[in-house]
């Protein structure tokens, strides 16, 4: 079978962790969500989260220079050769054009790019209600998808928290500085045939059906070609 190296693309809140989470299992493919990775680095305090805490917290996104080389990294490892899961990267033009020239040393490239798409209301709606576990960022929401037992984690048993940038003037800027910066990646993956549009407004079961769909067709295609 032929790799699937996967591009997960969308505004904030359009459900890409919580369907990456479901895909990782599904695929057995390594997941790389450049949010929990950042997040994670904030934690332990190394100077990658010291540098990024500032812009997360603002909403913005962290200079490429600071997480292109965290995404080459792992492309590059064994457990990455089958293909792999990307979700919130890349988010601007450089990324994307640094993404396609690491694949190109390896011989790789995108196999496709799932747009999650949801209006900005349902995102301001959605990331109010979200809960995240502390320890492995799996996520909830009070209302859509909510944890059997309040403030803990169903998968690892860990504290339900909200998100530092789940504020509503942050969440705002995170809108504006997706469709000024990661936006124009759409037309971009459109034009090279790997844009495949998801409707994330439906509820995360029919969302997880249409993406399982896609992928079929996009396997088939990949199979084909080789
Ligand atoms: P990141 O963590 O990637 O945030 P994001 O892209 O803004 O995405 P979210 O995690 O907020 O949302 P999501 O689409 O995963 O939705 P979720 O499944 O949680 O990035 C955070 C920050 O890190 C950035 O602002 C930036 O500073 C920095 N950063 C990261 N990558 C970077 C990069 N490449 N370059 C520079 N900076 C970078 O769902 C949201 C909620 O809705 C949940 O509560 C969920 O339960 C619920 N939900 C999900 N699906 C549905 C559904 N279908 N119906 C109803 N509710 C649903």
């Amino acid at each position: 079978m032929a790799e699937l190296n996967l591009v997960l693309l969308g505004p904030p809140g359009s459900g890409k962790g919580t369907q990456g989470e479901r895909l990782q299992e599904d695929l057995r493919l390594p997941y790389y969500a450049t949010g929990d990775i950042l997040r994670a680095a904030v934690r332990e305090e190394t100077e990658l989260g010291r540098t990024a805490k500032e812009y997360m917290d603002l909403g913005d996104l962290v200079p490429d220079e600071v997480i292109v080389g965290t995404i080459a990294e792992r492309i590059d490892s064994e457990e990455a050769a089958d293909g792999f899961i990307l979700d919130g990267f890349p988010r601007t033009l450089p990324q994307a054009e640094a993404l396609d020239r690491k694949l190109e040393e390896l011989g790789r490239a995108v196999s496709g790019v799932l747009l999650i798409d949801v209006p900005d209301e349902e995102v301001m709606r959605r990331l109010g209600g979200r809960r995240t576990c502390i320890e492995n960022g799996h996520v909830f929401h009070v209302e859509f998808n909510p944890p059997k037992q309040e403030g803990v984690c169903d998968l690892d048993g860990s504290a339900l928290i909200v998100r530092d940038d789940d504020k509503p003037e942050v969440i705002r800027n995170r809108l504006g500085t997706y469709h000024a910066k990661t936006e124009p990646l759409i037309d971009r993956y459109d034009r090279q045939s790997l844009l495949r549009r998801i409707d994330g407004a439906a509820p995360p079961d029919e969302v997880e059906e249409e993406i399982r769909r896609t992928l079929a067709t996009l396997k088939m295609e990949a199979d084909e070609a080789i």
